[in-house]
């Protein structure tokens, strides 16, 4: 693609620049938009951290990181480009006296783009840094990552400090799950395809299953994720806002605020989970130790810096159901988990079965169709349908047989690399199109949503139910389905890459 002319230059200045977040995906990732010839021409990329370096010891240490972390070979002439972009500014987040230093780097009568990767604690120094120096104005674009809050209350503390200085209009919050190819064709599959937009209700669809299961442990972070929990973690934002998509009404355009106002409304439809409910709607759990892929990993409390005594969730599975028209008596299954046999992202929608069962003879029952909507690995849709099962036979019934229209992204668009989310988000942040970004609203409701369930875990103070690494959680998750005639889908069709 080439760069038309509604997209602006900008000074795309990283705060943090030299932390975990920017090493392994936002440097590589600004490195394949230049490759694409994405990046416009006269754009800068200002590096910012507290560390006093030159700016030739950055671009040596962004250097080390692409080979580390992005292309082991980088090709030269992307590099050559890149490098050109490159600025570094040391200041001390947390003094506003140092933010002038900025002014030798950013012109004022370009766009600027503010990126955040630092701690959300921060984000308020940052953002009165950056206004005692007067460097914002309404073209400034200010860029957030999560976590934005522990609870609703801390989240609108860091809300507030935020719009103190920016309008909303202004401010990218960032969930990188909306960055993710498939987590984008969620849209055009529902909205681009008539037999999906005309069945997609109670009326055909018996329930929908999202499951985000990860093979990985913490990772060295334990102190944060002890903190946090599976909940905060994963279901607070990546499996409300992959939610929100599959249940939300066509929006009127694909405007940001189109989309954003429809998902907001799924949101504020959620049945509230509480003490009442809370027993027979989730199934929380912690890995122990066991055998991931072959190999002998550690329990949770066992780990690197572990508290013994936490009882903090590496896993949730949740009943949640959406309180309107559309959605009435549909449950929808999240489960997400460390430590589960593999790392595999999708969403399934079962479908009702037929009121009357014309094949008894070859099925007893006849099972629904499945669409399932694989977000990762191996991308792609796949539905499976019953099918006669070629040839004759001599006794009048016909055999059928449950087959799978498979689309795989891979094999269907051979020629096309899937970008990494953050590449497509950073790309949208510099065209200034908030669509897959996360509203304010959005936060606070989905995190009014997760409180109420983790105040009632609080006041329960039970802990979570151990299950062995290398599994797919505690037993009860199966039972969570099994008392409405339900099971899991489990993922065969992982290819290895
Ligand atoms: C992050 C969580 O937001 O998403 C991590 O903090 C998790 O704990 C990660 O591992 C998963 O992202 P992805 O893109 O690898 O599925």
């Amino acid at each position: 693609m080439v760069m038309d002319n509604s997209y602006e230059p900008c000074d795309f200045v990283l705060f943090g620049t030299l932390g975990d977040l920017s090493r392994r995906k936002l440097l590589p990732s600004l490195y394949q938009l230049e490759k694409a010839n994405l990046m416009h021409p006269e754009t800068t990329i200002v590096g910012v951290a507290r560390h006093d370096m030159s700016l030739e010891d950055y671009i040596e240490e962004v250097h080390t990181n692409l080979v580390k972390f992005g292309e082991k070979e980088l090709c030269e002439a992307t590099w050559e480009r890149m490098r050109a972009r490159l600025h570094y500014a040391c200041v001390d987040m947390k003094n506003v006296d140092s933010y002038c230093v900025l002014d030798d780097h950013v012109d004022p009568s370009r766009t600027m783009v503010c990126y955040l990767a630092t701690p959300p604690a921060i984000y308020g120094d940052i953002c009165r840094g950056l206004h005692s120096c007067k460097i914002i104005d309404s073209s400034v674009r200010v860029v957030l990552e999560k976590p934005i809050g522990h609870d609703l209350e801390s989240s609108k503390v860091i809300n507030e400090q935020v719009a103190e200085y920016f309008d909303e209009k202004q401010i990218y919050r960032i969930d990188h799950y909306l960055g993710k190819e498939t987590v984008l064709n969620l849209v055009s599959l529902r909205f681009a395809n008539s037999i999906f937009a005309t069945n997609w209700d109670h009326n055909c669809i018996d329930h929908v299953q999202i499951s985000v299961a990860e093979s990985v442990g913490i990772e060295g972070r334990w102190g944060y994720f002890d903190d946090a929990g599976q909940m905060r973690d994963m279901v607070q934002n990546h499996l409300l806002q992959i939610l929100s998509l599959v249940a939300m009404e066509p929006p009127t355009t694909l405007d940001a605020d189109s989309i954003r106002d429809e998902k907001l409304k799924v949101l504020k439809a959620l049945r509230p989970i509480n003490a009442t409910n809370i027993s027979e709607s989730i199934v929380r759990g912690q890995y122990t130790s066991g055998f991931v892929k072959g190999e002998e990993v550690p329990g949770y409390l066992e780990e690197d810096d572990a508290n013994t005594q936490s009882k903090t969730e590496t896993f949730v599975a949740i009943k949640a159901e959406i309180d309107n028209w559309r959605w009435a008596g549909v449950p929808f299954y999240l489960r997400t988990g460390k430590r589960m046999p593999n790392k595999v992202s999708e969403v399934v929608i079962y479908f009702k079965r037929q009121p009357h069962n014309l094949f008894g003879d070859s099925f007893k029952n006849l099972p629904p169709n499945k669409l399932v909507i694989r977000l990762q690995p191996d991308e792609g849709v796949e539905i499976t349908v019953m099918n006669k099962v070629p040839g004759l036979t001599n006794s009048g019934s016909m055999d059928l047989q449950k087959s799978k229209l498979n689309l795989s992204f891979s094999e269907a668009f051979a020629d096309e690399r899937i970008p990494d989310a953050y590449e497509k988000l950073l790309l949208e942040v510099m065209l200034g199109n908030q669509a897959l970004f996360v509203r304010r609203d959005e936060i606070e409701q989905a995190w009014t949503w997760v409180d109420s369930i983790l105040d009632a875990w609080k006041s329960s103070n039970e802990p979570p139910e151990p299950y062995q690494a290398g599994t797919w959680g505690p037993v009860d998750s199966i039972g969570l389905l099994a008392r409405e005639n339900r099971s899991w889908y489990e993922s065969k069709t992982v290819k290895k890459k």
